[in-house]
């Protein structure tokens, strides 16, 4: 897959991360369940994580996300083919909170849809998103990692609210000739661990009733330790077969960002790997585990630390509720020169996703408008006459 056929390639051009303002120590969690910091941090390496405040969505939180991306990138809006948002925990069960950022971005020429494989969805929305480049199908697409795990946690069971956080990551993908960007990807599943992690309640099978709600179904169940297991089986195996599918010798990967679950899996994939701790980057001592939105988070931190340099071959590797597990190959571009925006650039912008919005607010009152004027079409009458209703 590395060498692409028709040059075509899928380069990641801007990023951007949003995580809420208000952080729970160990310490703030050790008041409310039967834990300690001693235990989360020899556990998980965990010692923070931010916790979404009154206004933040997983919608909200992805358009903050998205919005610093594109603008990294600069890439206007309405230039998006595509926006593929990866979540657990969507704003609504429909219409999808890919939708709510298309429309709050503005992105008026781009599909919109959301990709659940629990915390492997970004790595998912990746593959997806570079394939539909590859093919020629799209040129620009958005891939967010969104998640407000902190409504979905039972802060009574110290075996899971200890390990979640919540925020939003993003990239832009946009199709380059010159060979690099994401050269590769698997990813893989095996549905018959589903039970190991999953929300039982709300979905179709058990929708939302006193009873589902009195017996905590709506919560984050896991069995940590089968999950644990797990995650260290497979992290080496896929980073290995991804490098391999590259065409890329394991010892020319510059760094590994592997989802941020846990610092012993982290550190068992990397004594599987042969390869020192030095070369994953790790940042789940300040968020936990925020599911989707770890490995775009992650990408940004890695990039505002110097750690992810142009030229740097860069595995990133995902696992998750599915059970799922996919990784990528990514040749990190040379970033564009920073262009400072001017003073007027700047209020353009601004302009842009206020005309959003007051597109959004026209779109319906049309809407309306046009619904109550033209009314809806009467169906065709059983005798075949059009819009006419069939006597009896
Ligand atoms: N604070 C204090 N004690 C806790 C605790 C907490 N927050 N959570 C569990 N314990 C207790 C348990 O009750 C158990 O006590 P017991 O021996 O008296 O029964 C003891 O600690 C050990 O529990 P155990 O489950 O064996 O711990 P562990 O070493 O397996 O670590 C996890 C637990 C959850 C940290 C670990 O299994 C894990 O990280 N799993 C993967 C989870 C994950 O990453 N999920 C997301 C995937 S995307």
């Amino acid at each position: 897959m590395a060498e692409s056929k028709n040059g075509r390639y899928a380069h990641i051009v801007g990023w951007g991360k949003y995580v809420p303002s208000k952080v729970m120590t160990n310490a703030d969690l050790a008041r409310i369940v039967d834990t300690n910091d001693e235990w989360i941090v020899t556990r998980t390496g965990i010692r923070e994580r931010r916790i979404a405040g009154s206004k933040d969505t997983t919608a909200s939180m992805g358009f903050a996300a998205a919005k610093e991306a594109l603008e990294r990138a600069g890439i206007r809006p309405h230039e998006v083919d595509l926006i593929i948002v990866a979540t657990a925990t969507p704003e609504y069960v429909f219409p999808a909170t890919a939708c709510l950022i298309q429309d709050a971005l503005g992105a008026v020429n781009a599909g919109a849809f959301d990709l659940s494989a629990g915390c492997t969805g970004f790595m998912y929305a990746m593959a997806v998103g570079a394939q539909t480049i590859r093919s020629g199908a799209h040129n620009i697409v958005l891939v967010i990692g969104a998640e407000t795990l902190s409504r979905i946690m039972d802060w009574k069971d110290r075996a899971t609210c200890v390990l979640f956080g919540d925020g939003a990551g993003a990239v832009v993908l946009r199709v380059g000739a010159g060979s690099g960007g994401v050269l590769a990807t698997i990813c893989r599943s095996d549905g018959s661990g589903g039970d190991l992690l999953m929300v039982p309640g709300g979905g179709s099978k058990c929708p939302p009733s006193h009873q589902t709600i009195d017996q905590g179904l709506h919560f984050i169940k896991m069995n940590g330790r089968e999950v644990f297991r797990f995650a260290t089986r497979i992290m080496d195996k896929s980073a290995r077969e991804v490098a391999a599918c590259a065409g890329i010798d394991l010892d020319d990967v510059d760094l590994v960002i592997p989802h941020q679950a846990n610092l012993r899996i982290i550190q068992a994939a990397a004594r599987a790997l042969k390869m020192p701790e030095e070369k994953f980057f790790v940042n789940l001592q300040h968020y936990g585990n925020t599911s989707s939105a770890s490995i775009p988070i992650a990408i940004c931190e890695a990039v505002e630390q110097g750690r992810l340099k142009p030229g740097d071959h860069c595995v990133l590797v995902g696992f998750g509720a599915g059970l799922t597990w996919a990784a990528a190959l990514v040749k990190w571009g040379e970033p564009k020169p920073l262009h400072e925006p001017t003073r007027l650039e700047r209020a353009y912008e601004g302009l842009l996703y206020v005309g959003a919005g007051v597109r959004s607010r026209l779109a319906r009152g049309f809407r309306r408008v046009e619904s109550a004027v033209g009314g809806t079409p009467l169906p065709r009458s059983i005798d075949g006459e059009k819009g006419r209703k069939t006597k009896k």
